[in-house]
Protein backbone atom coordinates (compact mmCIF):
# COMPACT_ATOMS: atom_id res chain seq x y z
CA UNK A 1 0.00 0.00 0.00
CA UNK A 2 1.70 3.68 -1.12
CA UNK A 3 0.81 6.85 -1.21
CA UNK A 4 -0.67 7.49 -4.81
CA UNK A 5 -0.01 10.94 -6.57
CA UNK A 6 -2.43 12.36 -9.06
CA UNK A 7 -1.35 10.70 -11.96
CA UNK A 8 -0.45 7.58 -10.11
CA UNK A 9 -4.22 6.85 -9.10
CA UNK A 10 -5.20 7.08 -12.66
CA UNK A 11 -2.77 4.57 -13.63
CA UNK A 12 -4.09 2.44 -10.77
CA UNK A 13 -7.75 3.16 -11.47
CA UNK A 14 -6.80 2.26 -15.19
CA UNK A 15 -4.94 -0.80 -14.14
CA UNK A 16 -8.00 -2.36 -11.88
CA UNK A 17 -10.10 -2.93 -15.50
CA UNK A 18 -6.94 -4.99 -16.71
CA UNK A 19 -9.18 -8.57 -16.44
CA UNK A 20 -11.99 -7.23 -18.13
CA UNK A 21 -13.52 -10.26 -20.39
CA UNK A 22 -15.19 -7.52 -22.54
CA UNK A 23 -12.51 -6.04 -24.30
CA UNK A 24 -14.56 -3.10 -25.48
CA UNK A 25 -15.79 -2.66 -21.97
CA UNK A 26 -12.44 -2.28 -20.56
CA UNK A 27 -11.00 0.60 -23.41
CA UNK A 28 -14.59 2.32 -22.19
CA UNK A 29 -13.87 2.71 -18.85
CA UNK A 30 -10.53 3.11 -19.04
CA UNK A 31 -11.07 6.08 -21.28
CA UNK A 32 -13.41 7.05 -19.02
CA UNK A 33 -11.63 7.01 -16.04
CA UNK A 34 -8.74 9.08 -17.83
CA UNK A 35 -10.73 11.77 -18.98
CA UNK A 36 -12.83 11.78 -16.04
CA UNK A 37 -9.41 12.25 -13.72
CA UNK A 38 -8.01 15.15 -16.69
CA UNK A 39 -11.26 17.42 -16.14
CA UNK A 40 -11.23 17.50 -12.65
CA UNK A 41 -7.43 17.91 -12.80
CA UNK A 42 -8.07 20.63 -15.02
CA UNK A 43 -10.39 22.34 -13.02
CA UNK A 44 -9.09 22.07 -9.56
CA UNK A 45 -12.05 20.44 -9.05
CA UNK A 46 -13.06 21.23 -5.19
CA UNK A 47 -14.81 18.72 -2.98
CA UNK A 48 -17.91 21.37 -2.46
CA UNK A 49 -18.29 21.41 -6.30
CA UNK A 50 -17.81 17.74 -6.57
CA UNK A 51 -20.50 17.51 -3.91
CA UNK A 52 -22.74 19.64 -6.16
CA UNK A 53 -22.40 17.48 -9.28
CA UNK A 54 -23.42 14.60 -7.23
CA UNK A 55 -26.62 16.31 -6.30
CA UNK A 56 -27.33 17.59 -9.53
CA UNK A 57 -26.95 14.03 -11.40
CA UNK A 58 -28.90 12.62 -8.64
CA UNK A 59 -31.93 14.87 -8.89
CA UNK A 60 -31.71 14.25 -12.93
CA UNK A 61 -32.26 10.63 -12.22
CA UNK A 62 -35.09 11.44 -9.85
CA UNK A 63 -36.53 13.29 -12.22
CA UNK A 64 -36.65 10.42 -14.61
CA UNK A 65 -40.19 8.83 -15.27
CA UNK A 66 -41.38 5.79 -17.77
CA UNK A 67 -41.88 9.17 -20.03
CA UNK A 68 -39.45 11.59 -19.32
CA UNK A 69 -35.81 10.96 -19.29
CA UNK A 70 -34.11 13.76 -17.76
CA UNK A 71 -30.53 11.98 -18.82
CA UNK A 72 -30.83 12.30 -22.14
CA UNK A 73 -32.54 15.50 -22.25
CA UNK A 74 -28.95 16.53 -20.62
CA UNK A 75 -27.25 14.70 -22.68
CA UNK A 76 -29.07 16.41 -25.50
CA UNK A 77 -28.14 20.06 -23.91
CA UNK A 78 -24.45 19.10 -23.95
CA UNK A 79 -24.00 17.99 -27.25
CA UNK A 80 -23.51 14.54 -26.69
CA UNK A 81 -26.03 12.80 -28.65
CA UNK A 82 -25.62 15.05 -31.24
CA UNK A 83 -22.17 14.16 -31.26
CA UNK A 84 -22.79 10.82 -31.34
CA UNK A 85 -25.12 10.82 -34.19
CA UNK A 86 -22.36 12.37 -36.16
CA UNK A 87 -19.43 9.46 -34.60
CA UNK A 88 -22.09 6.98 -36.89
CA UNK A 89 -20.41 5.16 -39.88
CA UNK A 90 -19.90 7.51 -42.49
CA UNK A 91 -23.32 7.52 -44.86
CA UNK A 92 -22.62 7.65 -49.13
CA UNK A 93 -23.49 10.58 -50.44
CA UNK A 94 -26.70 11.80 -50.94
CA UNK A 95 -28.06 10.08 -47.97
CA UNK A 96 -30.52 12.36 -45.85
CA UNK A 97 -28.78 13.66 -42.69
CA UNK A 98 -29.75 12.23 -39.35
CA UNK A 99 -30.47 14.09 -36.17
CA UNK A 100 -31.18 13.93 -32.72
CA UNK A 101 -34.04 11.19 -31.42
CA UNK A 102 -35.52 13.79 -28.73
CA UNK A 103 -37.33 12.09 -25.82
CA UNK A 104 -41.20 11.86 -27.48
CA UNK A 105 -41.24 9.27 -29.65
CA UNK A 106 -43.35 6.63 -28.82
CA UNK A 107 -43.47 2.63 -30.12
CA UNK A 108 -46.34 0.84 -31.52
CA UNK A 109 -48.22 4.98 -32.68
CA UNK A 110 -51.51 4.50 -34.07
CA UNK A 111 -51.30 3.21 -37.78
CA UNK A 112 -52.58 5.39 -40.53
CA UNK A 113 -53.23 5.23 -44.47
CA UNK A 114 -51.68 7.80 -46.81
CA UNK A 115 -53.92 10.93 -46.80
CA UNK A 116 -55.29 10.34 -43.05
CA UNK A 117 -54.58 13.01 -40.95
CA UNK A 118 -52.09 13.19 -37.86
CA UNK A 119 -53.46 15.18 -35.52
CA UNK A 120 -56.16 13.83 -34.49
CA UNK A 121 -57.26 17.13 -33.03
CA UNK A 122 -53.92 18.40 -31.71
CA UNK A 123 -54.50 22.19 -32.00
CA UNK A 124 -52.61 24.02 -35.23
CA UNK A 125 -52.56 25.24 -38.21
CA UNK A 126 -53.58 22.76 -40.61
CA UNK A 127 -50.60 21.68 -42.83
CA UNK A 128 -50.04 18.72 -45.55
CA UNK A 129 -46.98 17.06 -45.65
CA UNK A 130 -45.95 14.73 -48.66
CA UNK A 131 -42.56 13.39 -49.64
CA UNK A 132 -41.23 9.78 -50.83
CA UNK A 133 -38.50 7.24 -49.58
CA UNK A 134 -35.69 6.45 -51.76
CA UNK A 135 -32.19 5.07 -51.96
CA UNK A 136 -28.52 6.22 -53.21
CA UNK A 137 -29.62 5.07 -56.71
CA UNK A 138 -33.13 6.91 -56.71
CA UNK A 139 -34.73 3.30 -56.59
CA UNK A 140 -37.99 3.64 -54.86
CA UNK A 141 -38.93 2.45 -51.63
CA UNK A 142 -42.30 0.78 -51.08
CA UNK A 143 -43.22 -0.39 -47.78
CA UNK A 144 -40.81 1.59 -45.48
CA UNK A 145 -42.67 2.25 -42.11
CA UNK A 146 -42.48 5.83 -41.46
CA UNK A 147 -43.19 7.21 -37.93
CA UNK A 148 -43.71 11.10 -37.65
CA UNK A 149 -44.53 13.03 -34.56
CA UNK A 150 -44.77 16.53 -33.38
CA UNK A 151 -45.67 19.07 -31.03
CA UNK A 152 -49.25 21.15 -31.17
CA UNK A 153 -48.72 24.59 -31.47
CA UNK A 154 -48.88 25.46 -28.00
CA UNK A 155 -45.82 23.41 -28.09
CA UNK A 156 -46.63 20.26 -26.48
CA UNK A 157 -46.11 16.52 -27.46
CA UNK A 158 -49.24 14.51 -26.53
CA UNK A 159 -47.11 12.36 -24.22
CA UNK A 160 -46.80 15.80 -22.27
CA UNK A 161 -50.42 16.58 -21.76
CA UNK A 162 -51.83 14.13 -18.72
CA UNK A 163 -55.58 14.27 -19.75
CA UNK A 164 -55.30 13.04 -22.87
CA UNK A 165 -56.61 9.73 -24.07
CA UNK A 166 -54.97 8.79 -27.22
CA UNK A 167 -52.19 9.77 -29.75
CA UNK A 168 -52.45 13.01 -31.13
CA UNK A 169 -49.83 14.28 -34.06
CA UNK A 170 -47.99 11.26 -34.11
CA UNK A 171 -48.84 7.84 -36.34
CA UNK A 172 -47.27 5.60 -38.46
CA UNK A 173 -47.87 4.70 -42.32
CA UNK A 174 -46.43 3.37 -45.06
CA UNK A 175 -44.29 4.66 -48.32
CA UNK A 176 -46.95 3.73 -51.55
CA UNK A 177 -45.17 1.35 -54.11
CA UNK A 178 -43.57 4.02 -55.35
CA UNK A 179 -41.99 5.41 -52.76
CA UNK A 180 -44.03 8.59 -52.17
CA UNK A 181 -46.52 9.31 -48.59
CA UNK A 182 -48.72 11.97 -47.97
CA UNK A 183 -50.62 12.73 -44.29
CA UNK A 184 -52.36 15.74 -43.06
CA UNK A 185 -51.19 17.51 -39.70
CA UNK A 186 -50.53 20.58 -37.82
CA UNK A 187 -47.80 23.17 -38.58
CA UNK A 188 -44.71 22.54 -36.76
CA UNK A 189 -44.10 25.10 -33.83
CA UNK A 190 -40.96 25.96 -32.20
CA UNK A 191 -41.86 24.94 -28.41
CA UNK A 192 -39.27 24.96 -25.62
CA UNK A 193 -37.46 21.49 -24.31
CA UNK A 194 -38.56 21.01 -20.92
CA UNK A 195 -36.81 23.08 -18.01
CA UNK A 196 -38.96 22.00 -14.78
CA UNK A 197 -36.04 19.67 -13.84
CA UNK A 198 -32.57 19.76 -13.27
CA UNK A 199 -31.55 20.71 -16.72
CA UNK A 200 -33.89 23.85 -16.84
CA UNK A 201 -31.85 24.29 -13.96
CA UNK A 202 -28.43 24.60 -15.69
CA UNK A 203 -30.17 26.40 -19.14
CA UNK A 204 -31.20 28.99 -16.35
CA UNK A 205 -27.67 29.27 -14.63
CA UNK A 206 -25.88 29.44 -17.97
CA UNK A 207 -28.57 31.11 -19.67
CA UNK A 208 -29.29 29.41 -22.69
CA UNK A 209 -32.74 29.40 -24.00
CA UNK A 210 -34.67 26.36 -24.27
CA UNK A 211 -36.25 26.71 -27.30
CA UNK A 212 -36.18 24.29 -29.94
CA UNK A 213 -36.80 25.63 -33.87
CA UNK A 214 -40.17 24.57 -35.37
CA UNK A 215 -39.22 20.77 -36.51
CA UNK A 216 -41.20 17.74 -37.46
CA UNK A 217 -39.93 14.04 -36.13
CA UNK A 218 -39.40 11.13 -38.86
CA UNK A 219 -38.18 7.75 -38.27
CA UNK A 220 -38.06 5.83 -41.52
CA UNK A 221 -37.37 2.15 -41.21
CA UNK A 222 -36.99 -0.14 -44.66
CA UNK A 223 -36.03 -3.54 -45.34
CA UNK A 224 -32.18 -3.59 -46.76
CA UNK A 225 -31.53 0.17 -45.82
CA UNK A 226 -30.58 1.87 -42.24
CA UNK A 227 -32.99 3.25 -39.89
CA UNK A 228 -32.92 7.14 -40.56
CA UNK A 229 -33.93 9.00 -37.46
CA UNK A 230 -34.12 12.88 -38.30
CA UNK A 231 -36.40 16.31 -38.30
CA UNK A 232 -37.73 18.18 -40.82
CA UNK A 233 -37.25 21.82 -39.48
CA UNK A 234 -39.07 24.96 -40.54
CA UNK A 235 -37.35 27.02 -43.20
CA UNK A 236 -37.02 31.05 -41.72
CA UNK A 237 -37.53 30.07 -37.58
CA UNK A 238 -36.35 32.13 -35.32
CA UNK A 239 -34.21 29.36 -33.45
CA UNK A 240 -32.63 27.62 -36.45
CA UNK A 241 -29.25 29.04 -35.24
CA UNK A 242 -29.59 28.48 -31.18
CA UNK A 243 -30.69 24.85 -31.39
CA UNK A 244 -30.14 23.87 -27.41
CA UNK A 245 -29.70 20.92 -28.38
CA UNK A 246 -27.71 21.70 -31.71
CA UNK A 247 -29.61 19.60 -34.23
CA UNK A 248 -30.52 21.80 -37.15
CA UNK A 249 -28.67 20.27 -40.37
CA UNK A 250 -28.70 22.86 -43.43
CA UNK A 251 -30.01 20.02 -45.34
CA UNK A 252 -33.17 18.99 -43.17
CA UNK A 253 -34.49 22.79 -43.37
CA UNK A 254 -37.53 22.93 -45.88
CA UNK A 255 -40.18 25.20 -46.44
CA UNK A 256 -43.71 25.04 -45.67
CA UNK A 257 -45.64 26.48 -48.38
CA UNK A 258 -48.53 28.50 -47.70
CA UNK A 259 -51.46 27.95 -50.14
CA UNK A 260 -54.38 30.45 -51.16
CA UNK A 261 -57.20 28.23 -49.33
CA UNK A 262 -55.27 29.22 -45.93
CA UNK A 263 -53.58 25.57 -45.24
CA UNK A 264 -49.72 24.88 -45.34
CA UNK A 265 -47.75 22.29 -47.85
CA UNK A 266 -44.62 20.81 -47.06
CA UNK A 267 -43.01 18.40 -49.31
CA UNK A 268 -39.50 16.52 -48.49
CA UNK A 269 -37.58 13.46 -49.81
CA UNK A 270 -35.56 10.87 -48.17
CA UNK A 271 -32.85 9.37 -48.85
CA UNK A 272 -31.95 5.85 -47.29
CA UNK A 273 -28.47 4.53 -46.67
CA UNK A 274 -28.19 0.81 -47.95
CA UNK A 275 -27.86 -1.74 -44.98
CA UNK A 276 -24.40 -1.80 -43.87
CA UNK A 277 -22.41 -4.68 -41.83
CA UNK A 278 -20.98 -3.44 -39.34
CA UNK A 279 -18.69 -5.00 -36.03
CA UNK A 280 -21.38 -5.54 -33.05
CA UNK A 281 -20.45 -2.64 -29.93
CA UNK A 282 -19.28 -5.41 -27.80
C1 LIG B 1 -37.51 16.90 -29.44
O1 LIG B 1 -37.34 17.41 -30.51
O2 LIG B 1 -38.56 16.33 -29.26
C2 LIG B 1 -36.46 17.02 -28.38
C3 LIG B 1 -35.17 16.69 -28.68
C4 LIG B 1 -34.19 16.80 -27.71
C5 LIG B 1 -34.54 17.26 -26.45
C6 LIG B 1 -35.85 17.59 -26.16
C7 LIG B 1 -36.83 17.48 -27.13
FE1 LIG C 1 -39.36 17.65 -31.08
Amino acid sequence: MTNLDTQELTREVVGRFTDTPDQRLRTVLSSLVKHMHAFAVDVQLTQEEWLAGINFLTATGQKCTSTRQEFILLSDVLGLSMLTVGLQAKQPVGVTEATVFGPFFVPDAPELQNGDDVAQGAPGRPCTVSGSVRGVTGEPIRGAVIDVWQADEEGFYDVQKSDLTKAQARGRLRSRDDGSFEFRSIVAEAYPIPTDGPVGTLLEATKRSPWRPAHLHFMIQAEGYETLITHVFKMGDLYLDSDPVFGVRPSLVADWVPQADGTTVLHYDFVLAPAQSRPSVR
